[in-house]
């Protein structure tokens, strides 16, 4: 296959950070790909009230409109604390000012200091999402207060104990589970009720764990390999290999939809002390999950195309009651370098390599 033509992509997951930060230097790179992204909330000061989500909103459609994108479409999301106020984040529902609110388990990932401590306190705004059919989106790790469980283990651990109990306590809750890097958390998504769903980076689908390793650990070499250190971590080859199968031949393929995780930090941050997790994988996130299917066979027919670009364009957007863009994007099979620095001081994941596709229109 030379040449693939799909609807244009949606972005199911995006850091786009500060208007004053690196939003104008990030978010081009989005939005010359995808028709629209779900936004995450967890700016140093997270979006925790609908203003906060409007201007947000405002400042995102700002810098498009000035790079020239005049259909990018932001979908803005609630940063869910302990003592947020159910009335507010259903009142900025109402008004259609988020579409969706994002937990993040206290201390699990950046900016998260403000996270939820413990499930049962936002127990009553999880009612009330699941009356209003409110989307909780969720990051799938254990809070920091479980340090002692490994960086591997965490996804699995909140599976078993939050994601089931959640599930169970508001069956009928639409819920998504963010950056699905286990075997257990697909699993979770593949047998719950149509009701659960989940998205998927490029990187949890091309690397393991030993992508941070390879060539031993440089700590102080610019571009070892923490670009390639993101949260949830990298898991196992056999995590790896079993959500492969199940974005392709899953037997819920339909539940599961591409969200980079596009999360840009400066080269300064990435590589100081303490460092900050997140791959910035937007200057070529289509190509990059184009070749993840062509690896897996799936562009040899026509099927196999259309369940790629289902997983890419179509997926999950019925939990934000959005329809899929009508315009198509063409991808051709010719080498892109990835470049070592983008404007913004910021090193891309899979920085300096060749990869063998590209988007043309
Ligand atoms: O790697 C990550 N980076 N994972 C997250 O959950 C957050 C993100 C960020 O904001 O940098
Ligand atoms: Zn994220």
């Amino acid at each position: 296959m030379k040449s693939l033509k799909i609807f244009r992509p949606f972005d199911r997951h995006l850091h786009l950070r500060e208007l004053l930060t690196l939003m104008k230097f990030v978010l081009e790179y989005s939005a010359k790909q995808f028709c629209g992204a779900v936004i995450m909330p967890n700016l140093k000061k997270p979006i925790t009230t609908w203003q906060q989500a409007k201007t947000y909103f405002e400042e995102i459609l700002y810098v498009a409109e000035q790079k020239g994108f005049h259909n990018f479409k932001p979908i803005m999301t609630a940063y869910l604390t302990d003592i947020i106020d159910p009335s507010n984040i259903e009142e900025g529902f109402k008004r259609g000012m988020w579409k969706a609110a994002k937990l993040y388990p206290f201390g699990a990932t950046t900016n998260s200091d403000s996270g939820v401590t413990k499930i049962e306190n936002i127990f009553k705004v999880l009612e009330v999402m699941q009356n209003i059919e409110m989307p909780l989106l969720v990051h799938p790790e254990t809070d920091v207060s479980r340090y002692t469980i490994g960086f591997l283990d965490r996804e699995r651990v909140y599976t078993d104990e939050v994601l089931t109990l959640i599930h169970r306590e508001f069956p009928k809750l639409i819920m998504s589970v963010e950056q699905i890097t286990t075997k257990e958390a697909c699993q979770f998504v593949e047998d719950s009720s149509n009701n659960v769903v989940g998205t998927v980076t490029p990187q949890h689908i091309m690397y393991d764990y030993n992508a941070i390793f390879h060539g031993g650990v440089h700590p102080y070499k610019p571009g070892a390999y923490v670009e390639n250190v993101c949260l949830p971590i990298l898991k196992h080859p056999e995590d790896v290999a079993y959500i492969r199968n199940a974005i392709t031949k899953g037997k819920a393929r339909w539940k599961l939809g591409a969200g980079t995780d596009s999360a840009p930090h400066i080269e300064e941050v990435k590589l100081s002390h303490g460092s900050c997790c997140g791959c910035f994988n937007a200057p070529a996130a289509v190509e990059l999950y184009t070749m993840v299917f062509e690896e897996l066979g799936m562009f040899e027919d026509w099927e196999g195309i259309k369940v790629f670009e289902e997983f890419m364009s179509v997926n999950n957007l019925w939990i934000y009651g959005i329809e899929h863009s009508k315009e198509t994007i063409e991808l051709v099979k010719e080498n892109q370098i990835i470049p070592e620095l983008v404007p913004g001081n910021i090193r891309p994941f899979k920085a300096g390599q060749t990869i063998p596709w590209k988007i043309v229109s």
